[in-house]
């Protein structure tokens, strides 16, 4: 199978390293990745922005209509544009990660998205991370992971991340955040948050990026 032709699918809860994991992966293969979650983001912040009430589906469908969510790369870096501005800095601000969630549950909104989703895998071989790539995006990829790790090296992980930031953090507050996001994203209705049945788990709580990422690598190498 040609590099070209790869799709690779990691899916798994919050924070457990999938778009750090994932990039490398892309860049390690020569070939695209796409940030799924960024997506969701993107367009919870738009939805945000116009105060939308989540609860009011038919408002959430006129937003759709009006709204374009484009992955770019710009040096090498991923770049999400929300109706052509770039949002890379904005959606990853904390408020957001609640309001993807929460929009991440609503039908019409994940449909929509999975099929730019679609569209960007089916072009070129791609790694993609997000909650139900195995399960519901890409079912015939070319390879699954499900990454996880345990609730409290995720906290840990944000809480080092925001600190090297020169952030204020409160790990117990990280903790249940992470906790609550886990609980809406695997028990809505539509393409839960799920290992799909022919994935590979991988527990990265006592792996450093390059060893998971030398795990992937070698099963991927080992089936082509
Ligand atoms: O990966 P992330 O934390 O940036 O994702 C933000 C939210 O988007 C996450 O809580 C659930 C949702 N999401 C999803 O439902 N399906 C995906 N494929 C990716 C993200």
């Amino acid at each position: 199978m040609k590099n070209q032709q790869i799709t690779i699918a990691i899916d798994g809860p919050s924070g457990a390293g999938k778009s750090t994991i994932a990039k490398r992966l892309a860049v390690e293969l020569g070939i695209a990745y796409l940030d799924t979650g960024a997506m969701y983001r993107a367009v919870g912040l738009k939805a945000h922005e116009l105060s939308i009430d989540f609860s009011d589906i038919s408002a959430i469908e006129m937003m759709l209509e009006a709204t374009e969510v484009d992955v770019v790369y710009k040096d090498g870096i991923q770049q999400i544009l929300l109706d052509g501005k770039d949002v890379s800095v904005r959606i990853r601000e904390h408020f957001v990660s609640k309001l993807a969630s929460d929009i991440s549950a609503i039908p019409c909104v994940r449909i929509w998205l999975v099929e730019r989703q679609r569209k960007v895998a089916s072009v070129d071989g791609c790694v993609l991370d997000g909650r139900d790539i195995g399960t519901y995006v890409l079912p015939n990829a070319s390879f699954k992971f499900f990454l996880t790790a345990s609730l409290k090296v995720r906290a840990k992980r944000r809480f080092d991340e925001l600190i090297a930031k020169g952030m204020s953090a409160d790990i117990s507050k990280i903790e249940s955040d992470i906790a609550q996001r886990d609980h809406n994203d695997s028990t809505r209705d539509f393409a839960p948050l799920k290992k799909a049945d022919d994935a590979i788990e991988v527990d990265s709580s006592n792996l450093g990026i390059d060893e998971v990422v030398e795990v992937m690598l070698k099963k991927v190498k080992s089936k082509r």
